[in-house]
């Protein structure tokens, strides 16, 4: 077996990189069928290396530390946190850089393994506010970052990464320490017992198995906060990428806000429709999101490559779950306060005639975000393969 075989996992996910280290995306029609919220089962995983192993009668005295530039450096456990601070649930869609990064190993290989369009899941996260525990230490004049560490042991070190001290106090960010997912325990996969969540951001930044919060007046010097996680411009090759490690060090290049992306779940792309059908209506439709909680205003498809687009119905996920703000839901109070801050995905929708479809190539969808971020309709490859999020395309296929 692999360091894993304590780690329950469901046979539907669709393993990306071989048996170990597990990396694995749900069948895009799948994860957009579960609705906005996703099973833990069908979770995307991203992991670098084994998965710490950590018993449910243990979970309440795991250790992490708050150290670096604070008044009041401090180890605490699980149940300290649970105990000393209050407690907030919201929805959240974690989103890989790489989704999506498969069509860009089609057009050149990056450095990166091949997802398709489901790397990203959505869940109820319950835990405390970052804010709250950061505030309780007390930074130090000259602060700017909060460096976090996971417990997994890997080829470099443990996994671990930065955010800006700024971003972690402010309310509207929503990071929090999150111990539970969709009311219930987090998964060994997904960062059991206690991870980061940082909304609107990639998923690279949300560390879990936490064991290190390090607050610092420059970014991480984590390895994998340098070689992980950038778009190097897209003149740098895998060679050049190897031979001039000044690249990876340039600060610029580090990516925080997810990209203005959508994919379309139906028609799939291995669809075939049924010329017999052609005078109904069939329902074209799919996901988008942005970064920085910054909500998606529109959502576009083209049936001629872009020289005409229609409009497409869009629903919030923030909508469906405003309704329970205030409510005990899941032991943290629901908290939707920030009313117009997308952290998830939404869905979008479109019936179109199955003879106008017939008639096209293919469809493309685009969305745009509340500052203008447009899908490009070009792909921007870079040496990692991150953020791919030009237009999206499915094929038709008529029956022959
Ligand atoms: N944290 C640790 N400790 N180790 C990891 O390998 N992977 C990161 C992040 N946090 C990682 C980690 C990456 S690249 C992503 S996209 C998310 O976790 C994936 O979270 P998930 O597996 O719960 O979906």
């Amino acid at each position: 077996g692999t360091p894993d075989s304590h780690v329950p996992r469901d046979p539907r996910l669709i393993r990306l990189t071989g048996t170990h280290p597990f990396n694995v995306e749900a069948p895009l029609t799948e994860l957009f069928n579960e609705g906005f919220l996703t099973s833990p089962e069908l979770f995307y995983v991203r992991n670098h290396g084994a998965v710490p192993h950590v018993r449910d009668e243990d979970v309440l005295d795991w250790e992490f530390t708050v150290e670096g530039m604070v008044r009041k450096p401090m180890k605490i456990s699980v149940r300290q946190l649970l105990r000393d601070f209050d407690q907030v649930t919201y929805p959240v869609t974690l989103v890989c850089a790489g989704n999506r990064r498969k069509e860009q190993n089609m057009v050149r290989k990056s450095k990166g393994f091949s997802w398709g369009a489901a790397g990203l899941s959505t869940a109820l996260f319950t835990g405390v506010p970052l804010k709250e525990l950061i505030e309780h230490a007390v930074p130090l004049k000259g602060a700017r970052y909060v460096c976090m560490e996971g417990a997994d042991k890997l080829p470099n070190g443990s996994y671990g990464t930065s955010v800006k001290l700024n971003w972690v106090m402010d309310p509207n960010r929503g990071i929090m320490l999150a111990h539970k997912m969709n009311g219930e325990m987090l998964r060994p996969d997904h960062g059991k017992p206690i991870r980061v969540v940082i909304p609107g951001q990639i998923g690279g930044r949300s560390v879990k198995w936490l064991k290190r919060l390090i607050v610092t007046a420059t970014p991480s010097d984590n390895w994998y906060h340098t070689y992980d996680n950038r778009i190097l411009p897209t003149m740098v090759d895998p060679d050049e990428a190897a031979k001039n490690p000044a690249w990876w060090k340039d600060e610029r290049y580090a990516i925080y806000d997810l990209s203005t992306n959508s994919a379309i779940a139906s028609p799939a792309h291995d669809e075939i429709f049924d010329t017999q059908g052609v005078s109904k209506s069939y329902t074209v439709k799919g996901y988008a999101y942005s970064g920085g909680g910054r909500r998606i205003t529109r959502v576009e498809l083209s049936l001629d490559r872009g020289k005409s687009w229609k409009l497409a119905n869009v629903g919030y996920a923030e909508d469906r779950y405003r309704a329970y703000e205030n409510h005990e839901l899941f032991g943290g109070r629901l908290d939707m306060s920030w009313r117009e801050t997308c952290f998830c995905w939404c869905f979008w929708s479109l019936p179109i005639q199955i003879s106008e479809l017939l008639d096209a190539k293919d469809i493309v969808v685009r969305a745009m975000d509340e500052s203008m971020n447009v899908q490009p309709r070009d792909m921007y490859w870079s040496v990692l393969g991150m953020m791919n999020n030009c237009w999206y395309r499915v094929l038709i296929h008529r029956e022959e």
